[in-house]
């Protein structure tokens, strides 16, 4: 798939500047033996020719093979780890829109606002695209069972492309507090499903423990090869604006894993030529648990403090202690970025607002437009910017919550209310034509 000299040079280094060990691209490893920091690929450059790249990228739009179908396979020179294309699962990942949204934009305080939707995804979230990815590799290294903790998306993307691998996958979910709709993907694509009386940070502990003992290949987002995979939602956005760079772009930050996916994607892409300098990274945190923020606003020094209790409707991204957040840190300066958090409130509007436009997404994903009307609003974002928000979950992930915020019912944890700003109520009506016609006259 790659030519083989590039693969076989393929490496995994530690991501500490003070240690930057080597190791084989084989070896199974979340966090390097002789230091503890966290583990990334690395490939030699330079790559082909950056004009030749882009062409080839293009017309594997119209191939019929599987592999150049995939929007994240489609890029397989700008993540080239593997040695054998035999080993790629691919469900058709990636491949998602970019779709303009006018009222939202104006809401968000922007003339002009693009969201690449990844809950167009075949699972429904971005998880996609860094789940083939790693399935690969636990392909690649005769894996027979694979896990991860997770409040819902991570589960259903595991459990599909576990289940198109052969390969057996076992799921660590936080007790009550899993979107049902992503409970059910798991159970019906056939995995193990372990609820656990902890929180999404214990039980990443707790899995991480039992791994070895379990002969169970990780699949959470502090694997390297996951982060290979989300690299290609920068790429394939970067493709259908024809590579031209936005000012922005803007993602909601849970375990960080996306954050440190697109910085690194960004990166190589210039260091490769493709484009000419960096969009700055806006990562929103929700306001209940954003141990990111807070640290970045503390300057990014001293011990990173995270947070132990943390809360927020938007299951996806409550997360007290994220594991990726020294790359994120790392990507987040070297695009120029910051780091912001908003409200339940704030969330919930922004969610209605994107929803009003017919796009939809999950409440973690409207973190991006409220974090942009909290940012226009500071004069930190210019109404004229050129700005990319990634909707990382399809609308459908959390039913409950929608119909609870349109009929007044929402409640913040802690059992604040939140308003239902821009509610629409289902209307109840008698079987009775004339009334009907009267109600809608
Ligand atoms: N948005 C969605 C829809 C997610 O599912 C997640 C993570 C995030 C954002 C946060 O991304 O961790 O890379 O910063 N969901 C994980 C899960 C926790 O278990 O599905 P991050």
């Amino acid at each position: 798939m790659v030519s083989a000299t590039q693969s076989a040079a393929a490496e995994l280094v530690c991501f500490n500047k003070g240690c930057r060990a080597r190791y084989a691209i084989t070896e199974v490893l979340y966090n390097c033996p002789k230091c503890g920091g966290l583990i990334e690929a690395t490939y030699p450059g330079p790559l082909a020719d950056p004009q030749q790249l882009k062409k080839t990228f293009r017309e594997r739009r119209l191939s019929n093979r599987p592999l150049d179908q995939s929007g994240v396979w489609r890029y397989r020179e700008l993540l080239p780890f593997l040695d054998d294309d035999r080993h790629v699962v691919t469900l058709r990942e990636g491949n998602t829109p970019m779709l303009d949204a006018g009222t939202a934009a104006q809401y968000g305080g922007l003339a002009h606002l693009t969201f690449k939707h990844q809950g167009f995804n075949p699972t429904g979230s971005f998880k996609d695209n860094g789940m083939t990815a790693g399935t690969a590799q636990a392909v690649r290294l005769g894996m027979k069972r694979v896990a991860c903790v997770s409040t819902g998306n991570t589960s259903a993307s595991m459990a599909a492309y576990a289940a198109a691998a052969g390969l057996e996958a076992l799921i660590f979910l936080p007790h009550g507090n899993i979107s049902f709709g992503k409970l059910a993907q798991a159970l019906e694509y056939g995995a193990r499903t372990l609820q656990v009386e902890a929180n999404f940070d214990e039980i990443l502990k707790l899995v991480r423990a039992l791994a070895d003992r379990l002969r169970i290949y990780l699949l959470n987002s502090m694997n390297p090869f996951r982060v290979e995979g989300q690299k290609s939602i920068m790429f394939e956005m970067l493709d259908q604006r024809d590579w031209r760079v936005p000012d922005w772009v803007v993602l909601p930050g849970g375990n960080l894993g996306n954050t440190s996916a697109f910085g690194k994607a960004l990166r190589e892409a210039k260091d490769a030529g493709l484009i000419d300098r960096l969009p700055k990274l806006a990562v929103i945190q929700a306001e209940g648990a954003a141990p990111f923020e807070s640290y970045w606003k503390r300057g990014g020094e001293g011990a990173f403090g995270p947070v132990a209790k943390p809360e927020t409707l938007a299951t996806a991204i409550r997360i007290g202690d994220p594991v990726s957040w020294p790359k994120a840190l790392y990507e987040v300066r070297a695009s120029g970025g910051l780091v912001e958090k908003v409200t339940e409130q704030e969330i919930a509007d922004a969610k209605a607002q994107i929803g009003s436009c017919g796009i939809g997404c999950e409440p973690a994903s409207a973190a991006t437009l409220a974090g942009i009307r909290k940012l226009t609003a500071q004069g930190v974002m210019d109404r004229d910017s050129d700005v990319v928000a990634v909707l990382t979950g399809n609308v459908m992930k959390d039913p409950d919550y929608i119909y609870k915020y349109h009929t007044g019912q929402l409640e913040a944890p802690g059992g604040v209310k939140i308003r239902s700003t821009f509610g629409n109520q289902p209307i109840v009506v008698p079987n009775d034509p004339d009334e009907i016609a009267a109600l809608l006259a």
